[in-house]
């Protein structure tokens, strides 16, 4: 069976290595060989793709779309979708949701690959049901992590639930990097056995062993693998495009991509990767082997945002005492898997422990609203001592969070119908207000007129 793959550089490759940067005519230079590849789809949007357009990059994320759409003739376009969170860091409203996925997919997108920090499928449900609705292909990624709860039974019950609510693939979405080589082909095989679904595997190389879990993956039947393109290959990344295509070469498993065109967008991408290094925002660090993700299971853009913090504060030596911190805080909060929010959220906190000296003495609101069910359910019991002794007597929900959300869409509209030109206005706004309506503002400003004072010709003699 030919392993299909889904090139993931212009995504999380550059998300995982240099902070989002890559810039959509960098994107651009590369898609007509990428387009010609031969790949199964090509991940090109996502929650940190389209915030770093607005704030940073000054870009409309989707004209991004759009262009990346009218060069992409042959290949699939794929999205990273935070189920309920979209792609911001609270719950939004259902007919938000719905908005978000009809307008992404008609600007271009065709595969929207859901997942929840929390595996709460309630928080997948809207996001899910509008895919199917506006004819997208829809897939539910599992969000992988190890605990006690976290079991192969645990991931397999959930792929039958996922299954039923009508997806059309499942991916094991392994963000930090821990999936073990042997454990990787029992999980496949399992899932293989219990549902009918494509399997995808996504990871990242950071603790130096993907290629080997990637490949008991293959070996165990998995459909789909995630990697990138050389150049942004590797380290926080993903394992190498060509790297597979040369290895499964010949065999039964052979991808059949195109590696002179493969070569031709690695050697443009090549360049590009150089001016970030050149420029600082890609650390060579990023790109070495780091076992430390291994032994306390945290994601390396966790690590890299600990590290951040610490050195912020001045307190670099407390390193290690905050990475022992946040299995603790991961235990007590019901083992929460470390991907966004979750993670800045464990982070954030393990810091506040360890710096202040006295554990949970400082608690983050997002940490509070977690332990009072706003984010959903958590996949071990929190207990009820621990959660009191952080919020007291508050009231605690369990059902599901956006229940309690009402329409926002028309309300956004109404406010900023002076500024917004388009219901894809509207919703960069609904998500990311403040740096919305700025990026949006400087966007649609009267092009500046110059005083113009209007005078009479001089007549004097002519001139011969
Ligand atoms: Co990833």
């Amino acid at each position: 069976m030919s392993i299909k793959i889904v090139e993931t550089s212009l995504r999380d490759g550059h998300q995982s290595l240099f902070a989002t940067r890559m810039t959509t005519d960098e994107i651009l230079n590369v898609l007509p060989e990428l387009d010609k590849a031969g790949y199964y789809a090509l991940e090109v949007w996502g929650g940190a793709t389209f915030d770093t357009c607005l704030r940073f990059l000054n870009e409309d994320p989707w004209e991004r779309l759009r262009k990346i759409r009218a060069i992409c003739k042959n290949t699939k376009l794929q999205m990273l979708f935070r189920g309920q969170n979209i792609l911001g860091y609270r719950h939004y409203s259902d007919d938000i949701v719905d908005k978000f996925v009809q307008k992404s997919i008609e600007n271009g997108i065709d595969i929207i690959r859901v997942f929840d920090a929390l595996n709460d499928i309630r928080n997948l449900k809207s996001a899910v049901d509008a895919t199917i609705k506006y004819h997208g292909h829809c897939q539910i990624a599992l969000s992988y992590t190890t605990s006690p709860v976290h079991t192969v039974d645990y991931y397999v019950e959930l792929a039958k639930e996922i299954e039923a609510m009508g997806a059309h693939s499942l991916c094991i979405k392994d963000m930090a990097g821990v999936l073990l080589p042997e454990d990787a082909y029992e999980l496949v095989s399992r899932l293989k056995a219990n549902t009918l679904l494509p399997i995808e595997l996504h990871s990242h190389c950071t603790g130096g062993m993907m290629e080997i879990t990637y490949q008991k993956a293959i070996e165990a039947g998995v459909d789909i693998i995630d990697c990138a393109l050389s150049p942004l290959s590797g380290g926080t990344s993903q394992p190498s495009t060509e790297a597979f295509v040369y290895a499964l070469k010949g065999t039964k498993y052979d991808p059949h991509l195109d590696i002179e065109m493969l070569d031709q967008a690695a050697i443009k991408m090549t360049i590009t990767k150089d001016k970030y290094l050149a420029n600082g925002l890609l650390n060579p660090k990023a790109l070495t082997t780091n076992p430390s993700i291994l032994k306390y299971q945290v994601p390396g853009g966790m690590l890299s945002n600990l590290m951040s913090q610490l050195k912020e504060q001045k307190a670099m030596e407390k390193y290690l005492d905050v990475l022992k911190e946040v299995p603790k805080i991961r235990a007590e909060l019901g083992y929460p898997p470390l991907v966004t929010p979750l993670s800045q959220m464990v982070g954030t906190q393990a810091v506040m422990n360890v710096l202040s000296g006295k554990r949970y003495q400082m608690v983050p609101k997002e940490v509070k609203e977690y332990l009072k069910g706003l984010y959903g359910k958590s996949p071990a019991e929190i207990d009820e001592t621990f959660r009191k002794s952080i919020i007291g007597d508050e009231l605690v929900i369990t059902h599901r969070p956006a229940d309690d959300l009402a329409p926002e869409f028309e309300q956004i509209k109404l406010k900023y119908q002076d500024l917004v030109k388009s219901d894809e206005d509207v919703l960069s706004i609904a998500l990311f207000e403040a740096v919305a309506v700025k990026f949006l503002e400087n966007k649609y400003k009267p092009i500046p007129k110059v005083e113009v004072v209007e005078f009479n010709l001089l007549i004097g003699d002519d001139t011969l």
